[in-house]
């Protein structure tokens, strides 16, 4: 898995696997800034009486560097966050990764706690880290893990349809949409059609909104009722 930096400065990977980057090239901070903090967890917050204590489920942890932003996020916001991130192909060269530059500087242990911490099979442990945080790494495909909870936010960061079309099918999303608290917001860069007429036949409310650079659409999914 090869590095480079995108448009922002901030590094990417290129998969090994699938011959496609983990992010935009126009920068991959701005793209999980926009997309996953902006569009999702700072939306959903807004949108809900419970402010205070957000958990979110990831599908495909990684770089890490959406958790990042998520505890830094929480971390100046003084919230309660529970993460949880699934992820198939772990990373190995995360160290070589220059996302804790600037305002994300303080995070070094967050970031080395968070690679570091043991793999588990389903969202029973839970790792705390300081007061705000819990978080729990499950190594596994995303169509057959046991989540056990419900969650408020999805960061959906499969690679997209073109690479892996079974991580989009209908049974994946209505997965998420099980996983989901009511009003529980799903949120992916993918804008495509398809994608979200099957997410509205899983029950979803679905808005189409600005992307981030490079991408004219992006779509965010409510779930309306349980
Ligand atoms: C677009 S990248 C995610 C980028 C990540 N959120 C970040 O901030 O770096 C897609 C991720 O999904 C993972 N993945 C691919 N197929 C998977 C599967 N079937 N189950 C779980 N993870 C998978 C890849 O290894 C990769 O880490």
């Amino acid at each position: 898995m090869s590095i480079f930096v995108t448009g922002d400065g901030s590094h990417s990977i290129e998969s090994a696997e699938y011959g496609v980057p983990y992010h935009s090239r126009y920068g991959a901070r701005t793209e999980s800034e926009h997309v996953f903090i902006e569009a999702g967890l700072k939306y959903w917050l807004e949108h809900t009486v419970d402010q205070n204590s957000p958990s979110i489920l990831e599908y495909g942890i990684g770089t890490g560097l959406n958790a990042l932003l998520s505890h830094h996020f929480a971390q100046s916001s003084d919230l309660r966050l529970s993460y949880t991130g699934i992820e198939k192909y772990p990373i190995d060269n995360w160290t070589q990764l220059n996302y804790l530059q600037g305002d994300l500087a303080g995070n070094q242990k967050f970031f080395n706690d968070f690679h570091n911490t043991t793999w588990q099979d389903d969202d029973q442990v839970f790792i705390e880290l300081h007061d705000h945080l819990h978080f729990c790494k499950i190594n596994g495909d995303f169509r057959e893990v046991n989540i056990q909870r419900r969650y408020d936010v999805i960061f959906f960061d499969a690679f997209a349809p073109n690479a892996q079309e079974e991580l989009w099918e209908e049974s994946v999303l209505q997965q998420c949409y099980d996983r989901l608290h009511p009003l529980g917001v799903w949120v992916s860069y993918c804008a495509k059609g398809e994608v979200r007429r099957r997410l509205q036949r899983c029950g979803f409310q679905v808005e189409r909104i600005p992307g981030p650079p490079g991408k004219r659409e992006m779509l965010r999914a409510t779930k309306q009722n349980d």
